[in-house]
């Protein structure tokens, strides 16, 4: 068994617990008075923190608004105001439960990243306010399709992206992942739409559908998707939403759902949120998926017909530990989430399909890694970032889910995989509901496992680069490729690759370089078929060479591709390597006509590497 951790020292570190979850017999006011400071939300919720939202929307897709009240129950100490984060929200009058009627508010300056805040007057007596808004059109957060952006064409669709700090533009919010809160909804959709959200549906009759989150959750985990929705349970505690014509394909590729959620409960402990349902959404999504609690939002381009890019469900599903249940303090923390989340995803892709299988998914990130390490200002490539100032997303790169995996599968090397295995149980058990920094978290391993106090965790957190002691992965499948490639031995005998899954073409089609002229492109489609590929993953790193070595038989399903897809992921090298390559116009020319399908997400990063002003 686990030592007992010693509390008190700890208590100064931990942050955002509350309500019913508080436990550990920390005491209540010594964690209040260490919230941490978010530089990305304007809330100071040692002040006066949301405890329970509760929504009442009504979905407008003619006018393309939310609009209704958001009604927030808050612990109040002794406060004469309370200060949520909006962006670009119509709100039209609040009322507090004391006041029993409208009180005074004011909505301050929007800044580009941040929003406006909204600061409420209150007295030490409120204990209820209710925000009366209506969203903006282009709210960054929502994106309104048209029926012709939808797998089915025959019914409009919404849907919701709040990581990082987006959930300010669809509900008034303490936006802060180190707020914690429980959340319940009424949303009025059209007839004939059905809506979801992360949480519990108690109600669904008359377009009118509601909700309960009863477990607390950060803001950034609150998500709504509408639209002709399907739904097919795949086991005892999991099931699939897609549009009808959807429904086959993405019922067949989740077979596993279920052995994967008993894989992650063998490894780290029970699942805290009942259920575990996957919607698979248009393929504007900018994301290739995200964890939204009890209902993981998902691209359909991991639907490739073979179920080989299901691990991105193992990562979304792993995310229901770490992040959803022991959660970033702060953006600068954010490797918390998604380091431990590539760890126990290729643990889960290891338990179920064999290390050989997890070994090349880590040692394709590796590879990313070393792009990113590249790429990136050093300041960039540490654990532990300073945002101040900036956008979140500038802190969202690889850096954060490779170097965070390979920090932890450094550890787990060194102290043994049992020794590991015990930790990483008692860390999701010790924090879950609750936030943690990446100090608190330092802290906690030191003490938990007193050998990682010489294996230079800080160096790996508050240095730039890659320290030595960086695990090095060996992969056959790998090398075999490799040695197929080189030689060249696959035009005499294509045979060789038969067997190939997924992930050994990508690592093929990765290793070609300049050495290849068009007509060895040319060689490989004829035998292949690269450029039909129906495996995004292939379509989309096939592409990425196509362009670079200018082999024109690709472009015409690569305009076809970034036209359909808006999955930043893919859209990010594809059209850099455009630009890079001289052909920043061609570049320009299809981004006009895929641009009124993408989301905000991939049009803010897509208008910055191209120049593009509307
Ligand atoms: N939580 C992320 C998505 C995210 C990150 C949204 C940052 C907003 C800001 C999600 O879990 C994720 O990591 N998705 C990856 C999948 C993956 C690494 C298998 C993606 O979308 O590609
Ligand atoms: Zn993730």
């Amino acid at each position: 068994m686990k030592k007992i951790i010693p509390l008190l020292a700890f208590s100064t570190l931990l942050v955002g617990c509350t309500n019913q979850y508080e436990s550990n017999n920390i005491e209540k006011d010594q964690m209040e008075s260490h919230k941490v400071n978010d530089v990305h939300s304007y809330a100071d919720f040692n002040k006066a923190n949301t405890t329970h939202i509760f929504l009442d929307l009504v979905a407008d897709f003619e006018q393309k608004t939310l609009s209704g009240m958001a009604a927030h129950t808050i612990q109040n100490n002794n406060a004469s105001e309370i200060v949520f984060d909006t962006k670009e929200l119509d709100i039209s009058k609040v009322v507090t439960n004391d006041a029993g009627g409208e009180v005074n508010f004011s909505v301050g300056e929007e800044d580009e990243f941040k929003g406006a805040p909204l600061t409420v007057a209150i007295t030490p007596k409120t204990t209820r306010v209710e925000i009366y808004y209506s969203t903006n059109p282009s709210s960054e957060a929502v994106q309104w399709l048209s029926p012709q952006q939808t797998a089915d064409k025959t019914h409009p669709f919404l849907f919701t992206q709040g990581e990082a700090i987006l959930t300010r533009s669809w509900i008034p919010n303490q936006d802060s992942p180190g707020n914690k809160i429980t959340y319940s909804a009424r949303i009025k959709v059209p007839d004939s739409l059905t809506a979801v959200m992360s949480a519990n549906t108690t109600v669904a009759k008359n377009g009118v559908f509601e909700f309960e989150m009863k477990q607390p959750i950060p803001s950034y985990l609150i998500a709504l998707a509408i639209g002709k929705l399907e739904y097919k349970s795949l086991g005892a505690r999991s099931g699939v939403y897609a549009e009808p014509s959807m429904m086959k394909a993405c019922y067949q590729e989740f077979e596993e759902l279920e052995a994967m959620i008993d894989a992650a409960e063998n490894l780290y402990g029970p699942y805290a949120w009942e259920q575990y349902d996957v919607i698979v959404l248009p393929p504007s999504f900018p994301f290739g998926g995200m964890e939204n609690p009890r209902l993981t939002f998902a691209t359909p381009t991991i639907i490739a017909g073979d179920k080989s890019l299901t691990s991105l469900i193992a990562h979304e599903l792993a995310h229901s530990w770490s992040g959803n249940l022991a959660t970033n303090a702060t953006w600068d923390d954010f490797w918390l989430n998604e380091g431990f989340t590539v760890y126990f995803e290729r643990r889960i892709a290891e338990a179920l399909y064999g290390r050989d299988y997890s070994e090349m998914l880590a040692l394709l990130g590796f590879q990313d890694l070393t792009h990113t390490l590249e790429d990136l200002p050093a300041e960039d490539t540490r654990l532990k970032l300073d945002l101040e100032g900036r956008s979140p997303d500038d802190g969202m790169s690889d850096i954060a889910y490779e170097k965070g995996y390979f920090m932890l599968r450094m550890i787990e090397e060194n102290v043994g995989r049992e020794k590991f295995d015990s930790f990483l149980k008692t860390y999701f058990e010790f924090f879950k509901f609750k936030n943690l920094t990446t100090e608190v978290f330092l802290e906690y391993i030191h003490d938990e496992l007193p050998a990682t106090q010489t294996m230079n965790l800080k160096e790996w957190i508050y240095k730039p680069g890659l320290p030595e002691n960086c695990p090095v992965i060996v992969s056959d499948k790998f090398s075999n490729v490799d040695e197929v490639r080189e030689s060249k031995r696959f035009v005499q005998t294509p045979s060789l690759t038969r067997d190939w899954t997924t992930h050994e073409w990508l690592h093929f089609i990765r290793g070609i370089d300049t050495s290849w002229n068009l007509e060895a492109f040319t060689t490989a489609d004829g035998l292949f078929d690269f450029t039909n590929s129906t495996n995004a993953e292939i379509a989309a790193a096939w592409f990425e060479k196509s362009i670079r070595a200018n082999y024109e038989p690709a472009y015409e399903s690569l305009e076809a591709f970034l036209i359909k897809v808006g999955r930043r992921k893919f859209l990010t090298p594809l059209y850099r390597a455009m630009i890079e390559t001289d052909k920043k116009s061609m570049a320009k020319n299809i981004y006009k006509k895929a641009r009124p399908n993408y989301h905000f997400v991939s049009t803010n990063t897509m208008d910055e590497l191209l120049g593009y002003s509307q």
